[in-house]
């Protein structure tokens, strides 16, 4: 039976990201409350928010600091733009910080509300400034075959996932898509991981010469890919992805939405995976994801191009009425002062070892095929057989009832594609919440093996 607040949900809220069908059957979690690294549904039962949200409330919930900073900031000066020149306090000493934080200098940064928004502004930072460059036909960019970036048009033609184009008429033309680096999925018969590095990179060379290096622009990568799977690339992937990128003079950007702000134990994932990008996109753990806020960091050079060209043809035109807005701006100065203060990456830098010791345990689960992850990032992939690495039929709904099962345990995982869950916990998280954690994920994953069992879906 549906609450009421569930049907009331059903009968007027349009869902992001779901399967439409299926909620009508099932209805919204409905949540109420939260506080550290707890949410709380309407008839007060607690979950750890296992998933930061969406891999975003590094810091928990119920910061009063961030409260505190949010309302002294809409008191004094609720709201101002960007735009015309305009500026306010919270916006430069934000800037001024992500300088001094960003893992390769930059030189300007350009504030917008959302990840999507960063990466769409990514595409056209480097298309204005290839025109500057009197290059108007190096215009077309390489996303990966499962990389998320987004599901604005630009940043969704950069996504490589179907569920993401299909039907949406996506991607734009100009967009394509080079291998995704799951050495466990991808890989040949046989084949090392510095050997299945060394065939991508080879790839994507191939691509660009088919392509023609005259036409390609830019390269996007997460560090480590979340929404596709959770997917480490090998140890050296982006050294030979940055070999062949930097022969054709291809610009790249890192999309640092998850991964920046100590999601791997250093500031940026970049400098984890070990590659110097030309741009970053950031968003989500900025500010804690108390308010929304993103941006993008653009090197001298881009920085230099952009405002050649707006000399010749005026008004750089691209921009948001909430760009750099002064609440969002100020919690997220605040947030960086507290990872600062409290040394929160340190801290996940020297529990990371718990975390990925629990995560791969669960790799000797009978139904997980392959437990994998980085830093504070985990995915478990279920599978009907572990040897032959056979994937259950989908419109089973493995995964998915595995997340209700933890829900019932009060964990919040995420079903991501090809019933791969995924673990992104507040980077707050004490030893001893981390070890609930993963207890109440190994009950879950116990009881969807029985049910499975019990379903006849799982043989042995
Ligand atoms: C790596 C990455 N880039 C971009 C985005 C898009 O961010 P938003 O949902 O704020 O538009 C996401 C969202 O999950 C993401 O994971």
């Amino acid at each position: 039976m549906l609450s009421n607040l569930a049907v009331r949900d059903i009968e007027t809220v349009l869902h992001p990201n779901t399967n439409l069908a299926q909620l009508r059957e099932t209805g919204p979690l409905v949540l109420e409350r939260a506080q550290g690294i707890y949410v709380y549904d309407k008839d007060g039962k607690a979950y750890i928010e296992g998933m930061a949200g969406l891999w975003c409330t590094s810091l928990g919930y119920g910061n009063e600091e961030l409260v505190e900073a949010a309302a002294q900031q809409m008191r004094k000066l609720s709201y101002a733009h960007l735009y015309n020149g305009r500026s306010h306090d919270p916006a430069i000493e934000l800037a001024e910080k992500l300088k001094e934080m960003a893992p390769v200098p930059i030189s300007k940064v350009f504030f917008c509300n959302s990840g999507s928004e960063a990466n769409d502004t990514q595409i056209k930072l480097v298309w204005y400034m290839n025109n500057a460059l009197g290059r108007p036909k190096k215009k077309k960019i390489i996303g990966r075959m499962k990389g998320f970036h987004g599901l604005t048009l630009g940043a969704a033609s950069l996504t490589g996932l179907p569920h993401n184009h299909t039907d949406f008429d996506l991607p734009l033309p100009g967009f394509i898509h080079t291998s995704c680096p799951h050495h466990y999925r991808y890989a040949h018969e046989g084949e090392s991981e510095e050997d299945f590095a060394s065939r991508l990179a080879h790839e994507l060379e191939e691509l660009i010469v088919k392509e023609g290096p005259e036409t390609v622009a830019a390269f996007i990568a997460e560090p480590v890919m979340g929404a596709g799977g959770v997917i480490v690339p090998p140890k050296t992937y982006f050294t030979k992805v940055m070999a062949v990128l930097n022969r054709y003079d291809v610009y790249m950007i890192a999309d640092e939405v998850i991964c920046g702000f100590g999601r791997l134990g250093r500031a940026f994932g970049c400098e984890v995976v070990g590659f110097k990008p030309h741009g970053i996109s950031i968003a989500k753990a900025l500010s804690s994801a108390y308010l929304p806020i993103a941006g993008v960091m653009v090197p001298e050079d881009m920085y230099q191009a952009l405002v050649a060209e707006s000399a010749k043809i005026g008004t750089f035109g691209h921009g948001f009425t909430y760009a750099g807005h002064p609440v969002a701006a100020a919690v997220a100065v605040k947030t960086l002062e507290i990872y600062a203060r409290d040394r929160i990456f340190a801290k996940v830098a020297t529990m990371i070892p718990q975390f990925q010791t629990r995560l791969m345990a669960l790799g000797e689960h009978p139904l997980v095929g392959e437990a994998r992850g980085l830093g504070f990032m985990g995915g478990v992939e279920l599978v009907a057989d572990k040897t032959s690495k056979r994937a259950f039929d989908p419109k089973r709904g493995v995964g998915a009832r595995c997340v209700r099962f933890a829900e019932e345990e009060g964990l919040i995982v995420r079903l991501l594609p090809g019933d791969t869950i995924s673990v992104c916990p507040p980077l707050i998280i004490t030893p001893d919440e981390l070890n609930e954690l993963f207890d109440r994920f190994r009950r879950a994953l116990d009881r969807t093996l029985d049910w499975a069992r019990h379903e006849r879906l799982f043989a042995s």
